[in-house]
């Protein structure tokens, strides 16, 4: 695999983080016939029963297709061995006759930054590496410092010091990084770390190629499952980008080794405060920061670093990219809940975008359809709290009884209702 500029498609050394020539991002370019379609089919079939760590890993299990990495020194969680759940009532909510979740919160730290920090971290720690550092929303933070706590290097993030999720700040800590909060947002920590010299430091943000050769593998985790069917739509979240670009390179390298006939459409959904890259797609021109701001924080991103990589990859795979308001996102979240799925909520304006996307008859009710959910459900608890306080649409509250005989009777009441339904 060869490591070049996306923009200007100058080679590029392992050393640098950006273009030396024109300052874009960095990607791999796959080598030519390093393994038939066939050969790797059968390869995966054989990994399938084996029990070495790396043959469980939904990365790893591809690392024919990823750049090459001493494999017996991976740093592994077991991570993207994750499910495709169908889901009845999402599937209603949004119009559709049938859904699918790809959840990708049920990676070891609860989101899909596990399946790109895998990579990242193994090749920090290959490189020598002693500190590794991101700028987060609170997703990215807790998975790298997991991966950096496993490879023996000392985390580091930066992220802003109010406004996102409790949980994933106690799950950093836990895992022991260091973390740093800032006064400013997402954005303003993120032009930070890509100021850092990365021979002094690890940078694992997205802009780093080998997080986006882990989550390309979300693809084929998805691919694979599915028995090399390609669903029409895949429908996922977008905040920085980096996810997306993953996705359809994944998805264009599966089509180019001919494990795929066609590439599925891709719609990316935004949160309406936090929507450069849909107002973009819309108007053309180049990407316009705003100054983000939405309920679904993991998202709350104004300039999005992967901008161009992504809208390359919407276009090739005659996607589509839209916005939605904060209180569609928080009763799609809710609906996934329902369901007995669940997700935070950023991973919500999947299921919210594709009932615009449905309504606009951009959609239709038979296609089949895959939706990402990025986060776990557990990752913003307060979130959930405060949507079943409120008088949400979909609201649910804890009854407090009074005594035992008011428990029992309510106990009653429940299990009459549903012997008569
Ligand atoms: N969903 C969740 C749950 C996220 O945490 C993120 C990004 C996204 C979607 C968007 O993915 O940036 O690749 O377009 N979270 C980053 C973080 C920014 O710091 O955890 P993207």
């Amino acid at each position: 695999m060869e490591l070049g500029c996306s923009d200007c498609g100058i080679p590029a050394s392992d050393e640098a983080l950006f273009c030396a020539a024109c300052g874009g991002l960095l990607a791999f370019e796959p080598g030519a016939g390093v393994i038939g379609a066939a050969a790797l089919r059968a390869l995966l079939r054989e990994r399938r029963a084996s029990n070495e760590h790396r043959d469980r890993s939904g990365v790893w299990r591809y690392r024919e297709l990823l750049p090459a990495l001493d494999p017996e020194r991976i740093v592994t969680l077991r991570e993207n061995d994750v499910p495709l759940y169908g889901g009845r009532g999402g599937a209603a909510y949004a119009g559709l006759d049938d859904v699918a979740y790809l959840h990708l919160g049920m990676n070891p730290t609860g989101s899909f930054k596990d399946a790109g920090m895998t990579v990242a971290l193994t090749h920090a720690a290959q490189t020598g590496a002693r500190v590794a550092i991101c700028a987060s929303t609170g997703n990215t933070a807790a998975s790298m410092a997991a991966y950096a706590a496993r490879a023996g290097i000392q985390a580091v993030v930066l992220v802003p010091s109010t406004g996102i999720s409790e949980s994933k700040v106690a799950q950093t800590l836990d895992y022991g990084a260091a973390v740093l909060g800032i006064p400013g947002d997402f954005d303003a920590a993120l032009a930070t770390v890509r100021e850092l010299d990365p021979r002094r430091v690890a940078i694992v943000n997205s802009v780093n190629p080998y997080r986006i050769e882990g989550q390309k593998t979300a693809a084929f985790v998805l691919l694979e499952q599915r028995a090399w069917r390609v669903p029409d739509w895949l429908v996922l979240p977008g905040g920085n980008l980096g996810n997306t670009s993953a996705f359809g390179k994944g998805f264009r390298e599966a089509l180019a080794l001919g494990l795929i006939d066609r590439l599925p459409r891709i719609a990316v959904v935004q949160a309406a405060g936090a929507a450069p890259f849909a107002r973009l797609f819309a108007a053309g021109g180049d990407m316009i920061p705003v100054k983000a701001q939405t309920t679904a924080t993991a998202i709350k991103i104004g300039a999005p670093a992967s901008w161009k990589k992504a809208l390359r990859e919407v276009r090739a795979a005659n996607g589509t990219v839209i916005a939605v308001d904060d209180a569609a996102i928080a009763d799609a979240r809710a609906v996934i809940g329902r369901d007995g799925i669940g997700c935070e909520p950023a991973s919500a304006a999947s299921l919210a975008g594709v009932k615009a996307l449905v309504a606009d008859g951009v959609i239709r009710a038979s296609d089949d359809v895959v939706l990402v959910l990025t986060g776990h459900v557990l990752k913003d608890t307060a979130y959930a709290a405060a949507y079943h306080a409120a008088p949400s649409a979909f609201a649910n509250t804890i009854v407090h009884t009074r005594d035992r005989a008011d428990l029992l009777a309510r106990i009653d009441e429940l299990a009459t209702a549903r012997a008569g339904a």
